[in-house]
């Protein structure tokens, strides 16, 4: 009886010290300033929090009849969110749908945006392509006032970014490259690009001997467009490949004044998606291939320095709210992913009661503490 009466005490004492020791802690940390603000850690002066928007797009027929109870109209593939996640970086999801002005205040408070993958038609209105082209057009606006706002194409990403800029051409054509794992056709002077200038001998090396590159797509983009479309006075090709029936197509490209990128393969699928018997390679090359560009994509987000307004619309935009669902079960050829219903979309707050609960602790505390944002715990 006493000794269970000790212990409680003892619990409320540790809990009461405890906390007196986090604060005590929390202040002397505040005039010390986080580790990552010491210049002489910081080298470079890095955004060390990168944010990077990855956008929705819609979600395909099959997943959809497999949720009737919902309403399910986009997704996000979570091999995306990985990939961004496991070299440093936060995601939150852009939606699909919305006005000009949704793009234009969510791009001033992160630090760049993925356009992924997919399987989606550019021809569907308020679709991903609606989306992708606000984003294209306010990321020129951005970095024309010399913001550094990099875009990320995967894909359909980086078909998306190339049929933007050849508006109002459609520069694609029609090849055969599924499931086709391929090493790099390096192009001559590759390495002055930005994306490889930086690449060690060992990754150039994968790239260019083993056949490291994931290829999904049926559309494909060729030298011959580039240059009846003047594309190349737009885009530097650093690589091309062959489709199964001996096609070339461009693989790699970079801007030729923005920090806008884009792969044709799927760097990703690599390290997060393991669908059997469609030519994913996952060696340990592979996997070291496939994070130089996870790397790069944000080490290029490092280099942008916005931010959003509080902790709380911050917590309230991150992709931590959400979570994934095993599809890979379900049929589809992603291991995981990302619902989001109209609700979700609309949200501009957390949706369980226990998630507003944590935020208001942390703004309370935070207000208890009197920090300012520089330096949030
Ligand atoms: C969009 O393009 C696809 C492929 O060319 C076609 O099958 C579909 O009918 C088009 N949809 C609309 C709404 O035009
Ligand atoms: C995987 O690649 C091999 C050649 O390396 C090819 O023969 C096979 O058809 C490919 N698999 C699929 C599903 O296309
Ligand atoms: C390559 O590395 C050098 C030295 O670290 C750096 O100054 C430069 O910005 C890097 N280039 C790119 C494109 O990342
Ligand atoms: C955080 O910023 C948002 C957007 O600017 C604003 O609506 C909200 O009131 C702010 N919350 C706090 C706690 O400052
Ligand atoms: C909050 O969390 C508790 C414990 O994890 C759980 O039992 C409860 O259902 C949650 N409430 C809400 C509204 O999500
Ligand atoms: C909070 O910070 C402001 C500005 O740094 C200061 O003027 C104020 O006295 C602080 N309040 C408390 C309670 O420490």
């Amino acid at each position: 009886m006493y000794s269970i009466f000790f212990l409680l005490l003892c619990q409320l004492c540790f809990q009461y010290f405890g906390n007196e020791l986090t604060l005590a802690y929390a202040k002397s940390f505040v005039k010390k300033s986080d580790v990552n603000d010491d210049p002489a850690v910081n080298i470079n002066d890095e955004n060390t929090e990168p944010i990077i928007g990855v956008l929705s797009q819609e979600i395909s027929k099959l997943i959809a009849s497999k949720f009737p109870e919902r309403n399910y109209k986009s997704y996000i593939a979570a091999s995306y969110v990985k990939f961004v996640e496991s070299s440093g970086g936060r995601v939150v999801p852009i939606w699909i749908g919305q006005p000009r002005e949704y793009y234009e205040d969510i791009m001033t408070k992160i630090n760049g945006v993925l356009l992924p993958g997919g399987a989606t038609y550019f021809n569907q209105s308020n679709g991903y392509h609606d989306a992708g082209r606000y984003i294209y057009e306010i990321a020129i606006e951005m970095n024309d006032k010399g913001i550094h706002f990099p875009l990320w194409g995967t894909c359909l990403g980086f078909e998306l970014l190339v049929y933007l800029s050849a508006h109002p051409n459609e520069p694609r054509t029609y090849c055969s490259s599924r499931a086709q794992a391929l090493p790099l056709e390096f192009e001559k002077d590759y390495d002055k690009s930005r994306l490889f200038a930086n690449a060690s001998a060992d990754i150039i090396h994968i790239l260019k001997t083993y056949p490291v590159t994931a290829n999904f797509h049926l559309y494909c983009l060729t030298q011959e467009t580039f240059a009846a479309m003047k594309l190349n006075e737009i885009w530097r090709v650093m690589s091309l490949n062959h489709d199964w029936d001996g096609i070339e197509f461009i693989s790699t490209i970079e801007h030729l004044r923005y920090p806008f990128y884009g792969t044709q393969f799927h760097p990703e699928k690599n390290l997060f998606e393991f669908v059997k018997k469609r030519n994913i390679t996952h060696t340990s090359s592979a996997i070291r291939a496939s994070q130089y560009f996870g790397n790069f994509m944000v080490n290029e987000a490092r280099r942008n320095h916005q931010y959003f307004a509080n902790r709380t619309e911050e917590a309230n935009k991150l992709i931590y709210n959400y979570n994934p669902i095993n599809t890979g079960i379900l049929g589809s050829s992603f291991q995981q992913q990302y619902l989001f219903d109209d609700e979700d979309n609309a949200r501009d707050t957390v949706n369980s009661l226990n998630q507003s609960l944590i935020i208001f602790s942390i703004t309370s505390a935070y207000t208890a503490l009197n920090l300012s944002r520089e330096v949030w715990l």
